[in-house]
């Protein structure tokens, strides 16, 4: 289904509709964050067709887009949020928030798992939210992600590289104009080259999904590698 597009949900939304399941921000596909009339209307035609509204916030959660939960900048609840990677910073585990009129129905057994809920990972997660969901770090990620913005645009002025750089916070999507569109792997691996991590999403974006707490200084570094690699590619 066509992702900010209404229209597409409503004309298949109806009252046997259990739930619809969608990403606040896109990541793999192209990270667009969802338009603010898009998860409100959605929000809405669940709450008139009495469907869940579900959330995957394993890539836009646990503060990526600067809220714990990219949900908070939408003015709206969800029902239910998947979340996972940096919940465990680095240790695998994943978790399933609801309310509790809705985990009401989940008693014990109901959804088992071999190693659902096994302390180590609990634990690790507890205190990757105890260090996460500080103003320290929340209050952080929009200033990281205005010095990477710059120094993208600033790469952009230079090449005339990008159509638009998008998504919230630091999931940040750098989209290639359809001249360069196929470039995206060259630059990935030119990058790689250079030192520097970096990914794509799909063919014609390249996406930045850096530590929260990035030091500033490695972001100019970062910046200064990735605009070399640039550089390589257009050469080439
Ligand atoms: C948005 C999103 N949802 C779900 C998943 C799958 O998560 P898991 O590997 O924890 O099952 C991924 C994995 O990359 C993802 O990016």
């Amino acid at each position: 289904m066509p992702f900010n597009d209404l229209d597409a949900v409503k004309a298949v939304i109806d009252d046997h509709t259990c739930a619809i399941v969608v990403e606040p921000i896109q990541g793999e596909g192209g990270v667009v964050a969802a338009t603010q009339e898009f998860m409100q209307g959605l929000r809405a035609l669940c709450d008139e067709h009495n469907a869940l509204l579900v959330l995957d916030e394993v890539q836009s959660g646990m503060g990526r887009s600067g809220k714990l939960f990219s949900y908070e900048h939408y003015g709206i609840k969800p029902d239910i949020i998947t979340t996972a990677k940096a919940l465990g910073g680095g240790f695998p585990v994943s978790a399933m928030l609801t309310t509790n009129e809705i985990a009401s129905v989940m008693a014990p057994g109901v959804h088992g798992t071999t190693y659902g809920g096994n302390p180590l990972a609990c634990a690790i997660a507890e205190t990757a939210l105890d260090i996460i969901n500080t103003p320290e770090v929340l209050g952080g990620v929009e200033a990281r992600r205005q010095q990477f913005v710059e120094a993208l645009q600033a790469i952009d002025s230079k090449y005339d590289l990008f159509s638009e750089i998008r998504g919230k916070g630091l999931l940040i999507g750098a989209a290639l104009k359809p001249q360069h569109a196929s470039k995206a792997r060259d630059i990935l691996n030119a990058s790689a080259a250079e030192g520097l991590m970096i990914l794509t999403a799909g063919t014609d974006v390249i996406r930045f999904v850096p530590s929260l707490v990035i030091e500033p200084t490695d972001i100019e570094e970062g910046m200064a590698r990735f605009a070399k690699a640039i550089a390589k590619v257009l050469a080439a």
